[in-house]
């Protein structure tokens, strides 16, 4: 008899054993979307509408899931997306995640709202770092921000540009969502932007979004970046073909499908849906990128299948750190990574690359699951 193997298989199966280990508060903010979560339970159903077209006897001895991206070519085409306040969910937090994808060999997103200062995060790991750019009322902020991920090693400035306010979450009202007293936004320590106002009712990080983030933003702001920073800009947050053209036409370097993981507008359209209407007014000119609802490797296939050269995975993360640390996270690269092989090799695609619209179908319908 083989020994059992007690840990969790799936990205799914992590949540549960990561919720027993957080705070109500924490695993709320972790969990939660906006209203009533629609786009949430929708990110992930959008995946059940797509199945995949397996070709056989091909020689799948050699499997290659590495990919380029921006220069960099990494072992496969699964990023860590940036997520805030990741000391919440363990001590080690943004440096314990950053040092697994390293191990890993792929590249984490480190976010503005990271409860560890951007240079720490660039030392706990050498290598490719993105940072997450949120763009403060206070353009000398913004500004700073960019420079010191500059400074840091960082390899390109994701601007994320789904936040002009924040969704209404109201899993975070309800607990009255706050950074415990030990914790503090670390990018900003000394400044006033370092917590949370303190007299707000609610949610304490819709306090702080309300106050400090700039609503008046536009396409501007991407000229405006370009001008201050030498780094790739890759714009995360474009679901409309629209967008995607004037992205192209604003010197982006990259674009990301993304709908925040459905904690912005409600009734935002599936990530997995917006993809190939992306990808098809991209039209190859610079790398598309999504993310929402990735839990498998057969997810990653369908979404390279529909255009993206690589995904990014935000909550999965925060539950492996949560469970255990960076060998948590990454047990977690390392299943979806697992996962991605096995797939690539029973699709009879032994490369990524090979990934095209030949390897899926739709069948329309999309089912929510309960809430
Ligand atoms: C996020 N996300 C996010 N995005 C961003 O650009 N800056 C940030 O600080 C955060 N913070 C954040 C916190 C938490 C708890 C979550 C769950 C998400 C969005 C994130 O980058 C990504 O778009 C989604 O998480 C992807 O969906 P999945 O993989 O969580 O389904």
């Amino acid at each position: 008899m083989t020994p059992e193997d007690p840990r969790p298989a799936s990205c799914e199966a992590l949540e549960p054993a990561a919720r027993a280990v957080l705070s109500e508060a924490a695993y709320h903010y972790y969990a939660g979307g906006a209203d009533d979560e629609t786009t949430l339970r929708a990110n992930r159903a959008a995946f059940e509408r797509f199945y995949l077209r397996p070709r056989v006897l091909r020689d799948v001895s050699e499997v290659d899931t590495s990919v380029e991206l921006l220069g960099e070519r990494l072992s496969m085409p699964i990023l860590l997306a940036p997520t805030a306040f990741q000391r919440l969910a363990h001590a080690e937090g943004e440096k314990a995640s950053a040092r697994a994808a390293r191990a890993a060999g792929t590249l984490m997103v480190a976010s503005t709202l990271s409860t560890t200062p951007i240079e720490e995060v660039a030392a706990a790991a050498p290598g490719p770092l993105w940072f997450q750019l949120y763009v403060f009322r206070q353009r000398d902020i913004t500004r700073a921000l960019v420079e010191r991920a500059e400074a840091a090693g960082c390899t390109a400035i994701c601007l994320t540009v789904t936040v002009p306010v924040q969704g209404n979450r109201e899993r975070d009202t309800r607990t009255g969502f706050r950074l415990p007293p030990e914790l503090e936004m670390a990018n900003f320590a000394g400044l006033r932007q370092a917590a949370f106002p303190d007299d707000a009712a609610g949610s304490g990080l819709a306090a702080f979004i309300g106050r400090e983030f700039d609503p008046t933003l536009t396409w501007g702001a991407v000229e405006w970046l370009r001008s201050i920073t030498r780094l790739p800009i890759v714009l995360k947050g474009i679901v409309t073909p629209e967008d995607a053209a004037l992205a192209v036409e604003h010197g982006a370097d990259a674009v990301i499908v993304s709908n925040h993981g459905g904690r912005q507008l409600d009734c935002a359209e599936p990530t997995l849906l917006a993809l190939p209407r992306v990808a098809q007014a991209v039209a190859g000119r610079i790398p598309v990128l999504m993310d929402g609802g990735i839990r498998r490797g057969t997810d990653v296939a369908k979404a390279l299948a529909l255009g993206a050269r690589a995904v990014l995975v935000g909550r999965p993360v925060l539950w492996g750190l949560a469970v255990d640390g960076q060998a948590g996270v990454e047990r977690v690269l390392d299943m979806l990574g697992g996962e991605l092989r096995r797939t690539l090799a029973l699709l009879g695609r032994p490369s990524v690359r090979a990934l095209d619209a030949s390897a899926i179908t739709e069948i329309p319908g999309l089912i929510l699951p309960p809430r």
